[in-house]
């Protein structure tokens, strides 16, 4: 195991490239499953996820080959059925093959994936969905089991506007019988890039980034090229550094539509945003002031930008509250960024945040991806050396992390975890 070891305070400055967006190039390389030919995908970011998927795609009997940032997906062969647990619980979105699979080969059986650090994560709206389009479903030993005719369009009310649900349904929608409708849809920037890869691949979606997405059934999808979509949690995260340690970074190939939200709140907070054609200048001076803040699905604030978005108002000159409405859990990094100074007291889905002048650098454990990241930057703000053990969950979804905030001039590393 390995942590990531920080030498603060530090002003972050110069220019970072953005990435491809970890959770669309999941899903692309899913929806690679549905069409028998060659898929290639583009600007595909190098994170032990994307490694991950690829296994479970090779499992089930699709050829993965990767050169650089360029990855082709080969599914014309024979796939088999079954995404097992050992990768399954490695990595959630595995459960994404399920739609996909079921559309394909009218059979699958995916390993149930259970909780996570991040909250109980249950898949009751993706099973319903695919249900009433036809499939039937045994969960036994762990696994669920869905079996389907060629599976029926049908209109679908969504009672959340669940990422994964939206998309399983999507994705065996496009080969199925008939219109499908599915109503209260996510509309996150990587189900728009998702759509507009299927429609590339010769799927009929309309609607695509509203609440109501329409999608008329097409007997095969043929082979596709795609360049995925600028990782906005990504992006969104080196922005809220820039502002955390009152630095001046420009944000290069991001796409600022996808930023609105945060970029009006580092605003708020006191940042100086200049947009411009897929670059975004932060700048700070300053402590932040205090900003109130709700996590909501897109377009309202990310849930993945929660935990830094925290490091950043545990500075602010003043008391925030911060609320989760996403993922129950969400806040369990807290204690540990207790650990480092900071005032955060967590009563419900509700955290209060009393600033601090400066944090303390301490040993901390990073319990996922977004509250690793979080903790490497209140790592940066912090007075003295921050150890963040568990380095793993962040090299998942951060591509090169130590490489970017160290062209940003960063004192940061990864070392042998001591403990
Ligand atoms: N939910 C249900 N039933 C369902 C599906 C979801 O109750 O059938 C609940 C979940 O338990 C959760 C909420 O609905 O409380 C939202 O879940 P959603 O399905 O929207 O999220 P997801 O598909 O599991 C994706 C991203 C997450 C991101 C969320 C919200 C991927 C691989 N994961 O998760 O990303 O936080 O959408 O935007 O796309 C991350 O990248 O670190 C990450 C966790």
């Amino acid at each position: 195991m390995r942590s990531y070891v920080i030498d603060g305070p530090c002003r972050l400055s110069g220019e970072v490239r953005i990435s491809g967006a970890k959770n669309s190039t999941l899903k692309l390389m899913v929806a690679a499953l549905m069409v028998p030919g060659e898929v290639v995908l583009e600007r595909v970011p190098q994170i032990t996820d994307v490694d991950l998927m690829a296994e479970v795609l090779e499992q089930l009997g699709a050829s993965v080959q990767r050169d650089g940032s360029r990855l082709v997906i080969d599914s014309s062969g024979d796939l088999c059925e079954e995404a097992p647990y050992e990768l399954v619980t490695k990595m959630r979105a595995s459960i994404q093959v399920l739609g996909p699979l079921l559309a394909r080969l009218g059979h699958a059986r995916v390993a149930m994936p259970g909780g996570d650090a991040i909250g109980s994560r249950p898949i009751d709206m993706h099973l319903r969905g695919l249900e009433r389009m036809g499939a039937r479903f045994t969960t036994e030993h762990g696994y669920v089991e869905g079996a389907s005719e060629r599976l029926q369009g049908v209109n679908t009310l969504l009672e959340f506007p669940s990422v994964g649900a939206t998309e399983n349904i999507l994705m065996a929608a496009v080969l199925a019988q008939g219109r499908s409708v599915i109503e209260n849809a996510a509309r996150e920037p990587e189900i728009q890039d998702l759509c507009a890869f299927l429609n590339k691949a010769g799927a009929h979606i309309e609607g695509v980034g509203t609440p109501t997405i329409i999608i008329d059934g097409v007997d095969e999808l043929q082979p596709a090229k795609h360049a995925i979509v600028p990782d906005r949690i990504e992006a969104g995260t080196y922005a809220i550094a820039a502002v955390a340690t009152q630095g001046d970074v420009t944000l290069v190939d991001c796409e600022p539509a996808h930023l609105e939200l945060p970029l009006m709140k580092l605003e708020d907070a006191g940042a100086q945003i200049d947009r411009g054609d897929g670059r975004v200048r932060v700048r700070m001076e300053g402590r932040p002031t205090t900003l109130d803040l709700v996590t909501l699905p897109f377009p309202g604030f990310p849930t993945d930008l929660q935990p830094p978005m925290m490091v950043l108002l545990s500075q602010a000159r003043g008391s925030s509250i911060l609320t989760e409405n996403v993922f129950e859990s969400r806040f369990l990094f807290v204690d540990e960024l207790n650990r480092m100074g900071a005032h955060i007291r967590v009563e419900g889905h509700h955290a209060v945040i009393r600033g601090v002048e400066q944090l303390s650098g301490a040993p901390v454990r990073s319990p996922d991806i977004r509250a690793g990241a979080a903790l490497v930057l209140g790592g940066l703000c912090a007075d003295g050396r921050t150890e963040v053990y568990d380095a793993g969950h962040i090299e998942r979804g951060y591509e090169r992390f130590v490489d970017k905030l160290s062209g940003l001039g960063a004192g940061v590393k990864l070392e042998p975890a001591r403990y």
